[in-house]
């Protein structure tokens, strides 16, 4: 295998800065040996923290989102490059409670992806279908089609720096994980998806995380599917026992 595996952690609206710093301290040294990438995605208010917490470990830090545009009159908003000048590598963008509750498309989800490659950041761009769709048969062209829309424009050095996460929103937070088999061909699709954009030498080194109720029980066997390489973890990121476990799985 081509690719060292990632586990991230996607803390979402979770920690205020004491309980990060907590966290963290307890996490950096359970992970210190980590055979795979550890990364932590917290939320923006933790980020300074998060960056000092971690300074001189194996663990990255990563943001939850970040704006398309560099500057401007978008109220709210958090420009790619300000994350990059704090430090921030990694950054979540099109999860589906973004796209949910928040009206993100799959052109705005490429749109932030060109913003962080632009700043230097590592993308997480996470794709996924709806338990409908999922009925409907229709998982692998939905899954294609949001990988296609928000690579658009990237290039094969920007492939580099992306990672996929695939993210069934019917396993997200509900406890139901997709079955290996489940999550392996899906995560196949988005690699053969990607080799048809890129070639299949560049798909051989794209890292495709599998997310949904992973958890210290699941993720060895979810890790084990050739191309499941790493995940991305909500609920279970937030304990810092649970969440070494899956390193460990990943290691
Ligand atoms: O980004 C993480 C995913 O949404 C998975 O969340 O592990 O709580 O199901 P979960």
């Amino acid at each position: 295998n081509l690719r060292t595996p990632v586990i991230a952690g996607n803390w979402k609206m979770n920690k205020n800065r004491a309980e990060a710093k907590a966290l963290l301290e307890e996490l950096c040294p359970l992970v210190k040996d980590a055979g795979c990438g550890v990364v932590v995605c917290v939320p923006f208010t933790d980020l300074e923290t998060a960056l000092a917490a971690t300074a001189g470990t194996n663990v990255k830090v990563g943001a939850q989102n970040c704006h398309f545009e560099t500057s401007g009159a978008f109220t709210g908003e958090i420009a790619a490059d300000m994350l990059a000048e704090m430090g921030v590598e990694y950054v979540v963008l099109g999860h589906s409670e973004r796209r949910q509750y928040f009206a993100e498309t799959d052109e705005t989800v490429n749109l932030r992806t060109k913003a962080a490659l632009a700043a230097g950041l590592k993308p997480i761009v996470c794709v996924g279908e709806l338990l409908a769709q999922r009925e409907q048969g229709i998982t692998a062209e939905v899954v294609s089609l949001q990988t296609k829309v928000a690579l658009q424009g990237i290039d094969a050095e920007g492939l580099r720096s992306i990672i996929i996460a695939y993210e069934p929103v019917w396993a997200i937070g509900t406890g139901k994980t997709a079955t290996a088999e489940q999550a392996g061909e899906v995560c196949a699709v988005i690699r053969a998806t990607v080799a048809g954009l890129y070639g299949e030498e560049a798909a051989s080194h794209l890292v495709v995380q599998y997310g949904g109720s992973m958890n210290a029980g699941n993720a060895a066997e979810l890790l084990a599917q050739p191309d499941v390489d790493g995940g991305l973890i909500g609920g279970a990121s937030l304990k810092a026992d649970a969440f070494s476990q899956i390193v460990e799985a990943a290691s």
